[in-house]
């Protein structure tokens, strides 16, 4: 007994929880997963699952992306970088309700299933009906020979290194990662992207672990608004565009850890329905970074601060805007906008943990959750 807990804080490599460890360990996970794959200097990406197969992925009429929990996130992400960037139709689904739904699939769709373990009941079930109707399927899967990764027909692995920790963290950024790898990829083969274009993308890629290790600078802080938020009952996560995913996904993990109930909603969703539940009490952490629909997201800070709401800001370094409205602001460093889920993940990821510490809860294990969840 004793020997398995020093096995375990070892394995823990100093840190008090798995889930921070693989927190941090995200600056290193992006890295491994881009190298040898991202080649800037010479202006390539080379990932042999996509090579080997891209008449099939640029021939596709649509992408269809399956995946649960935090893995069905990633996939929200890349359904706006395939649709920007590539200009591929993508369509994001639950596996448990696509493989129920008797859903329209041809040979010339291809499906994408994302899974940290490789082995989730529901994603499989979806990856057979798939191959079933003549699809093409590529797999983004963490866990290696997993029952997925070797289902499928190509794939590519995200190499985030084993994840134990039961809330998804480092697996979700090097999803992220490994699409947009791809779907780079997809837009210069099509010929929709410039080289220049090109070149920014990928020059800006290399710098993404360099900025996630500054995002983690903001602990600090997050530790001390994750005190004055620890004992709410309710928050909400709002973002828009590129981070209206973050956004679900930050609730996501606010829940699983906390228990605290948690919704994220894209920002203009507002006023349908959240708007009602905010008052004093309620904290409401929004994204608001300065690309994309930044004027749209602070206006809709100032109707969380008229109903007097708590507003934990993600904002762009140097921001000033949201600065003089929010409660508390936790900045990012700057990036293309594509690539800000990346770092708006990371505060948000700090944030739950440290709330979930300070009410006692069980970080790495939490209540009825499994990390592979291989039932239906
Ligand atoms: C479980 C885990 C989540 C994970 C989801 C999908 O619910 O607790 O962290 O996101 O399964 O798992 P997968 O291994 O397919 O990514």
């Amino acid at each position: 007994q004793e020997l398995k807990l020093n096995l375990e804080e070892i394995e823990k490599g100093g840190f008090e929880h798995f889930m921070l460890k693989e927190i941090y360990e995200q600056p290193r996970a992006i890295l491994d997963t881009y190298r040898g794959r991202l080649l800037a200097k010479q202006g390539i990406i080379k990932m042999a699952g996509v090579d080997e197969n891209l008449e099939k992925l640029l021939n596709a009429n649509r992408i269809i992306i399956v995946a649960c929990g935090t893995s069905w996130h990633a996939g929200l992400v890349a359904e706006y970088i395939f649709e920007d960037l590539a200009r591929i139709p993508v369509e994001v689904e639950y596996a448990s309700e696509f493989r129920y739904r008797n859903p329209v699939i041809t040979d010339k769709d291809v499906l994408i299933a994302i899974s940290q373990s490789g082995e989730t009941a529901d994603t499989l079930a979806a990856i057979k009906l798939a191959k079933e109707k003549g699809a093409f399927v590529f797999g983004v899967c963490n866990v290696v020979g997993s029952s997925i990764a070797r289902e499928t027909d190509a794939g590519a692995y995200t190499h985030a290194g084993p994840e134990i920790g039961v809330a998804s963290t480092k697996a979700f950024t090097t999803q992220i990662t490994v699409l947009t790898l791809i779907a780079l990829k997809l837009a210069k083969e099509k010929g929709v992207f410039t080289t220049t274009r090109f070149h920014e993308y990928l020059t800006e890629l290399e710098q993404i672990p360099a900025k996630v290790e500054k995002a983690l600078e903001s602990n600090a802080l997050v530790e001390i608004i994750a005190e004055v938020y620890k004992d709410s009952t309710n928050c909400l996560y709002l973002g828009r565009g590129y981070n209206f995913p973050v956004a679900l996904e930050g609730a996501l993990k606010l829940k699983e850890i906390s228990y605290i109930h948690a919704e994220g909603y894209p920002a203009a969703e507002m006023k349908h329905g959240p708007i009602a539940l905010i008052d004093e009490h309620m904290p409401v952490v929004v994204i608001a970074t300065n690309k994309g629909h930044y004027e749209k997201v602070v206006s809709n800070i100032q109707e969380i601060k008229s109903r007097k709401g708590k507003i934990i800001a993600v904002v762009t370094q140097g921001d000033q805007q949201v600065k003089e409205l929010a409660d508390h602001v936790i900045e990012i460093p700057e990036t293309l906008e594509s690539l800000t889920p990346l770092l708006t993940t990371i505060p948000l990821q700090l944030l739950s943990y440290h709330i979930a510490v300070m009410r006692g809860c069980n970080v790495d294990q939490p209540r009825n959750l499994a990390k592979s969840v291989t039932v239906e």
